[in-house]
């Protein structure tokens, strides 16, 4: 599992390190990302859209793991972004991004992120509905600002894979619904805009999908519709963007497909609807998180307190858990791992690895063959790359861990670990700023 292998230590190494070190330095809960990996993924997608020869972007879907490090890995790659908060928008300026290459999403942007969106010039809006719509309307006409905009659909195509995870659906809160005649609505009045441009459109259809049919019948289902418009109202876009939601390994059950086989489906669909409607070939735009960061991170816990209930069970817990990875509590996900220290120990006993909450659902994996372990031993958890830190929070006051990537033998922090100051320091004592607003 994972990206690591193991050394004459019997220890776990990732990117050339030894994981045993980093926590000797960093401690733990600690987020390792082997940086190698996610620049083999991204060069995969580059070289399965130029094998086809054609036109494309590979935006990085921040959400999946968003950091200023990160996001510097990500231009250097030459990938585009895709940012959903004035949050991420915030930390890709920090970091320098291009702005011309960063595209922002969400079903609720609020007046002030459009307006810093378009004050920063970035390359384009993903409009998702019309109180949106009409808030860049006027923002671009009182500043004078001309921006870019895909419109997103909802393709009425349902990927199989967990329902809070699956938005290609008609009955979905994003985008534009296509049945009603709404997004049609969304194309007429933007092309009567002055600085709102229409670059093209939109769908996602989910996350953690093992399948390229889901895809092919979304391009379906999408040029359906833009040969309507294309009669209807001269319209074809110069841009198709496709989303994400290529699935990843987490577990010996999970076989994801190579990444190549969803860009060659999708672009074969492409080529195919465009000739057979006689329409300009778009651009094929993309936007992975979870593939591209989720197999390169592992996270290393250590192991505390062990409870073993005769004949029913044992309970061994970690340092972290639903703080740091909430996803097996929010999506039943299902995650491997070792013992970073005793890769070489043969599995011996069966146990279910707790987290430290104080919540029963707090578990990160139920029923796992283990060697023994006691206080001390490093757990290491595969896959965590990707909805792990992102998605972490300060539930009981635990810390967030640090995170640190690794290549070619060198280690980096990246990510402080948090400290006990980080969680008071926006509180202020009792009544000692009481103010009277009447
Ligand atoms: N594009 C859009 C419009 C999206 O909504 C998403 C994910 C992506 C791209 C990237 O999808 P990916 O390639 O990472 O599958 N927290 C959940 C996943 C939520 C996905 C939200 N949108 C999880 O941990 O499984």
């Amino acid at each position: 599992h994972g990206t690591g292998k193991i050394n004459e230590q019997g220890h776990l190494e990732i990117g050339g390190v030894d994981t045993t070190k980093l926590v000797e330095k960093y401690g733990t809960p600690l987020f390792v990302y082997d940086v190698k990996d996610i620049v083999n993924r991204a060069q995969a997608f580059k070289s399965a859209f130029e094998e086809e020869n054609i036109e494309y972007q590979v935006a990085y879907a921040s959400k999946a793991f968003s950091s200023i490090a990160m996001f510097q890995l990500i231009d250097e790659l030459g990938l585009s972004l895709d940012v959903v908060s004035g949050g991420e928008l915030y930390t890709a300026l920090k970091s320098n991004f291009p702005v011309e290459r960063i595209h922002f999403h969400g079903n609720n942007k609020s007046p002030d992120e459009i307006e810093m969106a378009v004050k920063e010039g970035i390359g384009c809006i993903v409009v998702d509905n019309f109180t949106e719509l009409s808030w860049l309307m006027a923002i671009t006409q009182s500043l004078k600002k001309e921006m870019k905009v895909l419109i997103r659909i909802t393709p009425g195509v349902e990927a199989h894979t967990h329902e809070y995870i699956s938005t290609g659906q008609e009955d979905s809160k994003f985008g534009f619904d296509i049945q009603s005649g709404q997004a049609e609505k969304a194309i007429m009045m933007i092309q009567e805009h002055q600085y709102v441009q229409l670059e093209g459109v939109h769908s996602h259809i989910g996350s953690q999908i093992f399948e390229t049919d889901g895809f092919t019948s979304a391009v379906e289902a999408i040029y359906n519709h833009l040969l309507t418009w294309k009669n209807k109202l001269g319209y074809e876009p110069n841009v198709l963007n496709l989303g994400g939601g290529f699935g990843i390994k987490y577990t010996i059950e999970d076989e994801p497909l190579p990444l190549e086989e969803y860009v060659q489906a999708m672009v074969k669909a492409v080529k195919h609807y465009a000739q057979k409607f006689n329409m300009t070939l778009p651009e094929v735009w993309i936007e992975p998180g979870r593939s591209l960061v989720g197999e390169a991170g592992t996270t290393i816990y250590s192991i505390g307190s062990r409870k073993e209930i005769p004949g029913i069970r044992t309970y061994v817990s970690v340092d972290g858990g639903m703080t740091d990875n909430i996803r097996p509590a929010l999506y039943q996900a299902k995650y491997a791992a070792q013992i970073a220290n005793k890769m070489d120990g043969k599995s011996e006993e069966l146990v279910s690895i707790a987290g430290k909450c104080c919540e029963s659902g707090d578990m990160l994996i139920w029923d796992i063959e283990l060697p023994k372990t006691e206080a001390g031993d490093l757990l290491a958890v595969f896959s965590t790359g990707a909805y792990g830190y992102s998605m972490a929070n300060n539930y009981n006051r635990i810390l967030r861990p640090a995170v640190i990537f690794v290549e070619d033998g060198q280690e980096q922090c990246v990510i402080k670990r948090e400290s006990y100051e980080d969680l008071v320091k926006n509180e202020v004592s009792y009544r000692s700023n009481t103010k009277n607003l009447a």
